[in-house]
């Protein structure tokens, strides 16, 4: 039998609900399958952990999770007690420091879900965040702080190494879908960055015949999201795109309560992250009504990456099955429980 050690940090607000329902959507995948077990280490991370230690993680949090298999988290943050950027930075420092390049964000329409669009164009795109460079490096000061004439620099950081190996990750993912990319850049007002982006796209696309390629700005991008979402197949963006594209692509497929997200680490030098796209939703903590949808198909991914493909697509149809059934917690209409919406998925599996 086959053990995986995986990390849990289910973080704050909705973060540990969902987490909890996606560990049980997790355990019962495997005994259905079989074969293997998920062996699960939590760490009590995040706003709670901040008040009595004055840090959102342990100081040594990335020794203790590298020798972890994946890691899931739930989601972190609570404007109310910790600035945002404080407790989002150790975030950061996963992502980077396990290379954990490729953000990978499915959007899919599923059938039996109402999108806010008025078409019923079927969507179902990737959006491909590069993930550990571009506007999110730590790199910028503040200057004459408090004085008129005070300034800030915060600058992107695009190497040609960090282009090309997310380029080179979207291209292949193209071809094992409907090998299409659309690359998105503001490369109109932006000549330095985002130009060195068009400009490596041009010199790989010879290597993927295959692939039909195009090029959008982010604004027309944005737009297009909304007028055509079935024009997209595999979208690749920068850091800052990506992060925005992706609360839009949740946006027009029914919520964040369904949007799954991976931080992968593609040559596996390091665990690699997965986790919904959502945060904490403050607004709704502790009611117990948050949709799990989105935690439960990270996990499907996180099953899918470490090689346990039949059992991530079983939980895959069976959230496709359980949402065609008319299962809905409040964020799509219903009045399912997040625990009920879970024992509906589990019963489908
Ligand atoms: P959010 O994603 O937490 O919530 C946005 C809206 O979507 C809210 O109205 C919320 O109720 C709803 N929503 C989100 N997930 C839902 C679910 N599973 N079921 C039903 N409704 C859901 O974003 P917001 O409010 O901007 O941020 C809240 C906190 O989360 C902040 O501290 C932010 O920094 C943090 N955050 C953390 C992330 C992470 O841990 N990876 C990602 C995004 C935000
Ligand atoms: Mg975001």
């Amino acid at each position: 039998m086959k053990e995986y050690q995986i990390a849990l940090y289910p973080g704050d607000g909705i973060g540990p609900e969902v987490t909890d329902q996606a560990v049980r959507v997790l355990d019962a995948a495997a005994k259905k399958t079989g074969g293997f077990a998920l062996r699960f280490t939590s760490f009590p991370w995040g706003a709670n952990y901040f008040a009595e230690h004055g840090r959102v993680m342990a100081a040594d949090f990335l020794e203790v999770l590298r020798p972890f298999e994946a890691m899931f988290l739930g989601a972190v943050g609570w404007p109310e007690k910790i600035p945002d950027h404080i407790t989002l930075t150790p975030l950061i420092r996963i992502r980077q420091t396990f290379d954990q390049y490729a953000c990978v964000r499915p959007a899919r329409l599923f059938p039996g879900v109402r999108s806010p669009l008025r078409s019923d164009a079927p969507i179902d795109m990737v959006v491909v965040r590069e993930n550990s460079e571009g506007e999110y490096i730590d790199n910028g000061g503040r200057f004459k702080v408090g004085r008129p004439e005070e300034f800030a620099v915060q600058t992107a950081l695009h190497t040609r190494r960090g282009i090309e190996r997310i380029l080179k990750f979207s291209f292949e993912l193209a071809r094992t879908r409907r090998s299409r990319l659309t690359m998105i850049t503001k490369s109109n007002a932006q000549k330095y960055g985002y130009v060195l982006w068009d400009e490596i796209l041009e010199e790989m696309r010879g290597q993927f015949p295959d692939v039909t390629t195009d090029k959008q700005h982010i604004d027309a991008a944005a737009l297009n999201f909304v007028r055509r979402p079935e024009h997209f197949d595999v979208v690749v963006a920068s850091n800052l795109f990506g992060d925005i594209l992706t609360d839009l692509s949740a946006g027009i497929i029914g919520g964040m309560g369904l949007a799954p997200s991976a931080n992968l680490n593609p040559e596996r030098q390091f665990p690699s992250l997965f986790e919904p796209v959502h945060g904490s939703a403050p607004d709704i903590a502790g009611k117990g009504i948050a949709n799990p949808i989105a935690a439960i198909l990270g996990a499907a991914m996180m099953l899918d990456w470490i090689g346990e493909k039949e059992s991530a697509a079983r939980i895959d149809q069976a959230v496709e099955r359980t949402l065609k059934d008319g299962a809905r917690t409040p964020d799509l209409g219903g009045r399912l429980s997040t625990s009920q919406m879970t024992d509906a998925t589990i019963q489908n599996l």
